[in-house]
């Protein structure tokens, strides 16, 4: 069984979860592939492939790798400063339903809270500027600080035990 840990993450915060969960698996060996650069390797048996979510979207490098995917199961996981919350995990599960090759299946979709960079603060500020609630940004920026943290980290590698132990069954 080949896996691959593929990760968008120019804020480098759905990088740090990609290391850590490919230094909880050592013996499956996966490869890992940074969407920045580099394409996606056509002869996986398994894909994990991350991104922070940008502008409420999945960003267009990660939909449009997905072309390049054999017949595999592919599953999800996703940094966003809003955190897990069930509006996300069906806008970005349908972004993605939309670029997925038919030949592969679709596992699931696991979320946490990234910290906010720079870019990301003048992104939430600009928001909510339009919108007049300056305490929701403080609530986002507070609430997504520090994140991905151990617990982050520990519950993305149970999600993708379950799908890993699946395969062994
Ligand atoms: C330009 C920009 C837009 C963002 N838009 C959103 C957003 O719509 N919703 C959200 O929850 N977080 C948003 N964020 C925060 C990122 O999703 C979060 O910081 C994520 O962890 C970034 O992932 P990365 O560090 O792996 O690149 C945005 C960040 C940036 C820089």
């Amino acid at each position: 069984m080949k896996l691959c840990i593929a990760y968008y993450s120019p804020g480098e915060n759905t990088q740090k979860l990609a290391f850590s969960v490919a230094g909880k698996l050592p013996h499956l060996s996966p490869v890992l592939v940074d969407l920045e650069y580099e394409s996606l390797p056509t002869d996986c048996d398994h894909y994990l492939i991350g991104f922070g979510v940008r502008r409420n979207a999945c960003p267009m490098q990660v939909l449009e790798s997905l072309a390049l995917l054999p017949p595999s199961r592919v599953a999800f996981f996703v940094t966003a400063a809003l955190g897990k919350n069930d509006a996300y995990e069906a806008l970005l599960t349908r972004q993605i339903q939309a670029f997925l090759p038919e030949h592969t299946a679709l596992l699931g979709l696991h979320q946490c809270a990234g910290a906010l960079s720079q870019e990301g603060r003048a992104y939430f500020e600009d928001q909510l500027r339009t919108l007049n609630q300056p305490e929701l940004y403080e609530k986002v920026v507070r609430e997504c600080y520090g994140h991905p943290d151990e617990n982050d980290i520990q519950s993305l590698i149970a999600f993708c035990r379950v799908w890993l132990e699946e395969e062994n069954t």
